[in-house]
């Protein structure tokens, strides 16, 4: 028997996790990580029927969870799902921010519309979860009182997503606001912390995978040599939820099977070619 060995906890068991755009692809992903480390998992989106799909596929396992149908853009369907998990589930003790959103659009041409439609749900959706919930985690007893926030943003948030209108300006504005959170809220007890997902494939992507050919010329330019699926980023969310993570705020983590390290390797220079030994 090794006795160095010993259980290795997560700390969120019982925590009450919301998880925001959870009907689908990453949220999914993610609700489900957090459900298998015991968390209890509010699964928010607008889509109602993606929701209970996930709430189901978590409770087929063994896990705790609930579905709230909310537009994560609009304060007060915030309001009124918060509301609604904090008497189903308990007050929130971690926010996931993730739903999002992605639409094409060059800028000469893009509408004011469309422009707003991309903040309002993936930077000020953000803004509105992480206070509404934000409160309920500063509002628990004193030996209770805390959280920890985490924030999808995306690889976009520092390298340009050309002709995807405000894609990649709301995604920076993303990771400041992590870092603000972070800062105004650390003597809560609450943490803030942002994950920059790589090219992963989820039902937003899917249509880029369906080109005959990307599949295979979008893994070469990835040192891992594949495209990323929710599990990918699940973990490190789980990492940045859970206690292990204790003593780390206002952190970004770029979960991209190394792609945005690339760069000198997508050039042909001869004598530097090929595999390393
Ligand atoms: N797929 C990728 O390659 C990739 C890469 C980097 C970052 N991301 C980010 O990861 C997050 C999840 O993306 P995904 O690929 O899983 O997309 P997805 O489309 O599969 O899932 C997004 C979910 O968010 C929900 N949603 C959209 N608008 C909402 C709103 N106003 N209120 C509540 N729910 C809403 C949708 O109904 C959907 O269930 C997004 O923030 C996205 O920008 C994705």
């Amino acid at each position: 028997m090794n006795n160095n060995t010993t259980k290795d906890t997560s700390g969120l068991a019982g925590r009450v996790c919301v998880v925001t755009g959870a009907g689908s692809g990453i949220g999914r992903g993610i609700a489900l990580a957090l459900a298998k480390e015991g968390g209890r998992i509010a699964v928010l989106d607008l889509n109602a029927e993606g929701a209970k799909a996930t709430v189901a596929e978590i409770k087929v396992r063994g896990g705790e969870a609930a579905a709230f149908t909310c537009d994560t853009s609009d304060s007060a369907s915030v309001a009124n799902a918060a509301a609604q998990s904090a008497a189903a589930l308990g007050l929130c003790d971690v926010l996931v921010n993730n739903a999002g959103i992605l639409r094409p659009g060059a800028l000469d041409v893009l509408t004011l519309d469309e422009w707003n439609k991309v903040l309002s749900v993936n930077l000020t959706g953000y803004f509105l979860c992480a206070q509404t919930f934000g409160r309920q985690m500063r509002s628990k007893s004193a030996d209770q009182a805390g959280g920890a926030l985490v924030h999808i943003a995306s690889i976009a948030a520092e390298h340009v997503t050309a002709m995807a209108g405000a894609y990649s300006v709301a995604k920076a504005g993303v990771e400041m606001l992590s870092r603000q959170l972070a800062v105004e809220w650390g003597p809560h007890g609450i943490r803030s912390n942002a994950v920059h997902p790589g090219m992963i494939l989820t039902p937003m992507s899917q249509a880029f995978y369906d080109q005959p050919g990307v599949t295979e010329r979008r893994s070469q330019a990835v040192p891992a040599g594949r495209i990323g699926v929710p599990e990918d980023i699940a973990q490190a969310v789980v990492f940045l939820a859970s206690d292990r993570s204790a003593y780390i705020s206002g952190q970004s983590l770029t979960v991209d099977g190394g792609f945005t390290r690339m760069m000198l390797g997508l050039i042909p220079r001869a004598g530097y070619e090929g595999k390393a030994p």
